[in-house]
């Protein structure tokens, strides 16, 4: 679906991604892990365009896409952080997404799984961080895309609201889509990734099974795992 080939990317001086190669073909949820600023959001704003690399290519299904926009159909993406108009009202905003992009379907069984009911007539700039974060999941979870990039999703939510995202990827996977997902809460990541990419200093460190990774570390747990290669490497 995606393949990856020597990408690099620069911000002034500093260089973010450093010749970085990754192919996903397979369904099920691919994780993405790597400490702070290591390039886990430029690595996917790349994918959808958003970021323009120095050097390399990104295929998407056999295409080039650089200058192509309409291969982002095929995907749904949640943003890291998403900068809703702060004077809409949660269901205008509903309604503003519902005609940019024809096709939502379940959205009101999403906003009753996230318990949304109450705010929809409040505004947007209102909202509390974990409120405005079941917002953006209930628009990324609108469209019935075979591509899903969710950029740490977790953050702000409560547990029950963390048990139903937990159980929408899973029932998405289910369906036979492609997840690519960055999060820090490790017990999600043992819980759900079928394959887990590691980025370290612009490259990629690591990619398989989390026990492959568990047997290379000489660790039974996955945060000490990474805290070790961490450590090593920042020693
Ligand atoms: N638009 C930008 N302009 C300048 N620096 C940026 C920009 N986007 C990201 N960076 C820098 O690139 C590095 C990687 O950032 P990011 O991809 O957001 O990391 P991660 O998502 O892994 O935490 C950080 O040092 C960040 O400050
Ligand atoms: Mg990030």
């Amino acid at each position: 679906m995606i393949v990856i080939k020597d990408l690099h990317k620069k911000f002034g001086k500093v260089t973010v991604l450093d010749g970085l190669n990754l192919t996903f073909e397979d369904k099920g949820i691919h994780t993405i892990l790597g400490p702070n600023g290591s390039g886990k959001t430029t690595l996917i704003k790349s994918i959808l365009g958003m970021v323009i690399p120095n050097q390399g290519s990104i295929e998407f299904n056999g295409k080039q896409i650089l200058g192509e926009w309409e291969y982002r159909n095929q995907i749904s993406y949640l943003p890291q952080i998403a900068y809703f108009p702060q004077n809409l009202k949660v269901k205008e905003l509903f309604q503003m997404i519902n005609d940019l992009r024809p096709g939502s379907k379940n959205e009101a069984k999403l906003i009753s799984l996230f318990q949304l009911e109450p705010y929809l007539d409040k505004k947007l700039g209102n909202l509390s961080g974990g409120t405005a974060q079941k917002v953006n999941i209930v628009i990324t979870f609108m469209f019935d895309s075979p591509l899903i990039i969710l950029d740490e999703p977790t953050v702000g939510l409560d547990p029950v609201a963390l048990i139903r995202l937990k159980q929408l990827i899973i029932e998405e996977k289910e369906k036979g889509k492609t997840i690519l997902i960055t999060t820090h809460i490790m017990s999600l990541v043992e819980e759900i990734s079928d394959n887990i990419i590691f980025i370290l200093e612009g490259k990629i460190y690591f990619e398989g099974k989390i026990d492959s990774l568990k047997e290379q570390t000489k660790q039974s747990n996955l945060e000490k795992a990474i805290a070790n290669i961490l450590e090593e490497t920042y020693a």
